[in-house]
C-alpha cells in the first residue's frame, strides 16, 4: 500500500502480481492452491480498475510450468520454461492488459484449457439433462483433469 501511494504521487508505476494458470479455472485436486491463485487474479484486476486512471499498471501473471525449486526443477521444454527465459519473455507482455500468462506457449495452453472446459461444461450439462448421477459427473471431471494435467506436463 505504501508503494501504491508512492506510485500515485509519481503518476506512474508497475505492479506484477504472480498468480498461476491454475488460478484461471477451478482445478480439482489443487483446490486450495488454485483458489488462492484465483484470489490474486480477482484482487489484482480490481486494483487495476481502481488505479488505471492514475497511470499505474497492475498486472496479474498466470504462468503454467516453470522450472524452479517449487516444481523440483522440471526439465525445461516447449511448455516448461526456465525462470530466466520466462521472466525475459513475460516482460514483453507487460503492456498487453490486466492479465497475462507471460509467455506465448502458456497463453496457447490457457486458451486450449478454456475450450476443453467449455466442452466439458456442455457435456456435463447434457448429462444432467439426461439424468446423470454424481458418479458420472465426477468421472467426467476427473477425465478432464487428467487431460489438462497431461497437457500441463507436456
Ligand atoms: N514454478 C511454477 O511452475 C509456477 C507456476 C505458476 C505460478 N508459480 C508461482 O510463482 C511464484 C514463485 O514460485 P517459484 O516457482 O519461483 O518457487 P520457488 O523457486 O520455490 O520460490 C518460492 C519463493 O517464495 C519464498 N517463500 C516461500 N515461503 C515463504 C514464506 N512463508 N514467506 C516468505 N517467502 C516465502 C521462497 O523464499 P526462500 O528462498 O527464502 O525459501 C522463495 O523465494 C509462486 O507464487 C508460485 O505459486 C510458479
Amino acid at each position: 500500500m505504501f508503494e501504491i501511494a508512492h506510485f500515485v504521487s509519481r503518476q506512474k508505476g508497475l505492479v506484477l502480481n504472480i498468480s498461476s494458470g491454475v488460478g484461471r479455472f477451478p482445478w480439482p485436486f489443487y483446490s486450495i492452491y488454485s483458489s488462492t491463485k484465483a484470489f490474486i487474479c480477482t484482487f489484482s484486476k480490481a486494483l487495476q480498475a481502481e488505479y488505471k486512471a492514475k497511470r499505474i499498471i497492475i498486472q496479474v501473471v498466470t504462468p503454467y510450468s516453470i522450472s524452479t525449486p517449487m516444481t523440483r526443477y522440471l526439465k525445461p521444454s516447449i511448455m516448461t520454461k526456465t525462470a530466466e527465459d520466462f521472466v525475459k519473455e513475460s516482460l514483453n507482455f507487460v503492456a498487453v492488459g490486466d492479465e497475462t500468462c507471460g509467455c506465448l506457449a502458456h497463453e496457447i495452453l490457457v486458451n486450449l484449457n478454456s475450450f476443453l472446459l467449455e466442452k466439458a461444461r456442455k457435456d456435463v450439462w447434457n448429462l444432467f439433462m439426461h439424468g446423470c448421477t454424481s458418479q458420472i459427473y465426477f468421472k467426467s471431471l476427473s477425465s478432464l483433469c487428467l487431460r489438462i494435467n497431461t497437457l500441463y506436463r507436456f
